[in-house]
């Protein structure tokens, strides 16, 4: 796509906007992110002459945006219950739904009133690290171990850790989480793992297409990464310890049931915002 020299902001934004309606709301994103611009300047300021390294950067992102990338990759990043991470197509984008797990956990360690201790967490399949380090950001005495497979998915952990100023309350290990042995040191293990099942068709193409598939999918009907983690998570966690695990709709029951087997006696399952369940918290006793 190109435009002449001299091309206003209104020209282009219009431009697109009468071709792409359904993404105007990412479209206007993208016009503020990229300009710096508060959303009052996206209406007064229409006829603003975009600077050539301006009018470039925003028409080479208007061109992903329309072949369906989504726009945390194309800007870098992902605003995340109170926070902002950095994200790469490394990472699955953080969803919405995911910020029950932060809340979850934090309900839980609260309720123990050991805020004023030293709390242990351990994110399994940390990808950019969105819930173990909003859980770190809001616990101030807490350390968290973090592992993920994904080489280049940890290195976009380290980033978000540091420029958090994490970096010496975290340790990570670029390995499956079963290649640790730990024996009660948990707090709390908090994970949303890969849980779509090979084939599901209800996926979106986005998805499909832009986010990393070592991020989305997994053997046994979506369960395979429960059935290896629970377990393991019930070994690691110190007495009345938690796991708080996101699942995938209508893999409530099967997880519980997971969890029961390893030896969890109480547990809650928590709503997501739609009304679906959508977030195990299972206690050590
Ligand atoms: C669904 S993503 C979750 C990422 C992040 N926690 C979030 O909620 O946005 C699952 C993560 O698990 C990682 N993963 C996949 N297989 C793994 C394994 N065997 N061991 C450790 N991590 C794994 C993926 O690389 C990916 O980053």
């Amino acid at each position: 796509m190109s435009a002449p020299t001299g091309t206003t902001v209104g020209e282009i934004l219009s431009a697109n906007l009468l071709y792409h309606a359904s993404l105007k709301q990412e479209i206007e994103w993208l016009f503020l992110e990229t300009l710096g611009w508060s959303r009052h300047q996206l209406i007064t300021d229409l006829d603003y002459v975009l600077a050539p390294g301006e009018r470039d950067q925003i028409l080479s992102r208007l061109e992903r945006l329309v072949k369906g990338e989504p726009l945390a990759y194309i800007l870098g990043h992902q605003d995340f219950y109170k926070y902002r991470f950095i994200v790469s197509s490394a990472v699955l984008i953080p969803r919405a739904d995911t910020e029950l797990v932060v809340e979850t956990a934090l309900d839980y360690l609260r309720g123990r009133r050991i805020e004023g201790t030293e709390i242990q967490l351990a994110d399994l399949g940390t990808g950019s690290g969105c819930i173990g380090l909003s859980l770190l950001m809001d616990l101030p005495k807490s350390r968290l171990w973090a592992c993920d497979v994904s080489l280049a998915a940890l290195e976009v952990f380290r980033k978000n850790a540091k420029a958090l100023g994490l970096e010496g309350r975290v340790l990570d290990s670029n390995s499956d989480v079963s290649g640790n042995l730990f024996e009660n040191i948990y707090d709390t293990i908090v994970s949303n793992p890969p849980y779509i099942a090979r084939g599901d068709e209800r996926l979106q193409d986005s998805v499909r297409q832009f986010e990393p598939a070592l991020a989305l999918f997994a053997d046994h009907d979506g369960l395979s990464f429960y059935e290896a983690w629970i377990p393991w998570s019930f070994k690691a966690l110190r007495e009345s310890g938690a796991i708080v695990f996101e699942f995938g709709e209508g893999q409530g029951e099967a997880v519980l049931k997971i969890a029961q087997l390893a030896g969890f006696k109480k547990w809650t399952l928590k709503k997501d915002l739609s009304g679906k369940d959508r977030v195990l918290l299972a206690i050590k006793e």
